[in-house]
């Protein structure tokens, strides 16, 4: 078996252990990253596509925000579609903030190559993680690269390995509490080479469910059908897809929805979902490995990005200072955002999304609902605030 030495060990190369690795670089703190996928798996997969204004600032600070400054889309608003009326909501005069519409594979693309340059290393196809002794200062991950066995012996371990990774389940039973909640519904989600037929997103209310336009270019949509969760692909042809979309999107006016060749298409099924505490030992969770929510308030990679800011300044502090005072206080700092996240989350997926079994009375609540909050301001600032996401300062984050 070879043994490699760092300071922090890292399972998973998504935005969180990318960015994760790059911040503590900055920091001066060795790390070495495994992810079990290929480079071009995780740069090609296409997941998020908004940005939050802190993490806009934060990749900006980093010095890995370059290309997302030039290519990025700057969004003001964003269009809320019900009874086939357009109501735009203008995050920019409510708040002062705005939104970068930049694809996640992008600022991974963007952070892993940040972190090479810097001579970071990352063990892209590396199977059979396992991770050891990671309640005392002897933490250990172990994985399998080309047939051959290696150890990472670290001081800390990040788990940044998503939803479905080793690290999470690694812990011992009982030792954490789970908070869940499943969806009766998912995203049939494509990626089109067709320019988006709206200049802002849409989320759009419809009797037959929601549906969201979204984009990744000027030349590129991104859109998304509310669906069954056990929704079968082969039964969406791409003519039953467009046609699906132009009736949710339809206004009294006039929308013509831009077509063109469908690049991807795919189900996402929808949760929300909370480990507690984040921590274990020396293993602490960021990201998904740590918490899931469905995608309506578009807050998983900021809530990753936002996890890890406070992480990796915790652990400065700690080799700086050697005290643990935030590493001890890291779960319940980002636990706060996240339970606020959770519930803006749950509150744009009721509001937006027909529940199967639902009756008229809930979709006339959900009218009224959506009507209060294109017409009251206060309820369209507090849609707002957080759809641009909640400032690090007002949160208690360290700054
Ligand atoms: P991941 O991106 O899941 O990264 C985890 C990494 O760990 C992966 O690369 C994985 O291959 C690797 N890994 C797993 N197991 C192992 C192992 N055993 N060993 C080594 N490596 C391992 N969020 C938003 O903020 N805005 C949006 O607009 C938005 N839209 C979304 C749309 C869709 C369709 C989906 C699916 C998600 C969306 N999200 C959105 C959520 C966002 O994509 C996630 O929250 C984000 O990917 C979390 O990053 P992460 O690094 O924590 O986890
Ligand atoms: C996306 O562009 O993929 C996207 C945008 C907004 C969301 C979810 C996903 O709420």
């Amino acid at each position: 078996m070879k043994t490699i030495r760092t300071q922090v060990g890292i399972v998973g190369a998504g935005p969180a252990g990318l960015l994760l690795s790059h911040l503590l670089h900055l920091e001066g703190i060795e790390s070495v990253v495994i992810e079990s996928r290929s480079r071009s798996h995780v740069e090609e997969r296409i997941r998020a596509g908004v940005l939050e204004q802190g993490t806009v600032d934060l990749l900006n600070a980093s010095g890995a925000g370059d290309r997302m400054r030039r290519e990025g889309l700057i969004h003001h608003g964003i269009e809320l579609r019900f009874r086939r009326e357009a109501h735009r909501i203008d995050l920019h005069a409510l708040t002062g903030r705005a939104i970068t519409v930049y694809g996640q594979h992008e600022v991974v693309k963007d952070l892993i190559r940040a972190r090479l340059a810097a001579g970071g290393p990352i063990w892209f196809d590396a199977h059979e993680a396992s991770i050891h002794d990671f309640d005392n200062s002897n933490s250990r991950i172990r994985f399998m690269h080309q047939d051959e066995e290696y150890e990472i012996g670290c001081d800390f371990i990040g788990g940044c390995d998503g939803f479905h990774g080793i690290c999470r389940p690694s812990i011992p039973t009982g030792s954490l509490q789970f908070f869940e909640k499943v969806y009766p519904f998912a995203w049939l989600g494509i990626l089109a080479q067709a320019p988006p037929a709206s200049e802002e997103l849409i989320y759009a209310c419809h009797e037959r469910g929601f549906a969201l336009l979204s984009m990744r270019s000027p030349a590129v949509s991104r859109l998304y059908l509310q669906c069954a969760p056990e929704e079968d692909l082969s039964r969406w042809p791409d003519d039953r897809i467009w046609h699906e979309l132009h009736t949710r999107f339809q206004t009294r006016g006039d929308f013509p929805m831009r077509q063109g060749p469908i690049l991807q298409k795919g189900v996402t099924a929808m949760r929300s979902f909370v480990a507690e505490p984040m921590r274990y030992g020396r293993l602490f969770l960021a990201g998904d490995a740590a918490h899931i929510v469905p995608p309506t308030g578009a807050k998983g990679l900021n809530l990753a990005a936002a996890d890890v800011r406070v992480l990796s300044r915790a652990i400065a502090c700690f080799y700086r200072n050697r005290t643990e005072t935030l590493l001890q206080r890291y779960s319940q700092i980002c636990l706060g955002r996240v339970w606020r996240a959770q519930h803006f989350s749950w509150w744009m997926t009721s509001m937006l999304h027909r529940a199967c079994g639902g009756t008229e009375f809930d979709h006339r609540r959900q009218l009224a609902e959506l009507e209060a909050v294109t017409t009251s301001r206060a309820a369209a600032t507090f849609l707002a605030e957080n759809y641009v996401g909640l400032p690090f300062d007002s949160l208690g984050e360290p700054t």
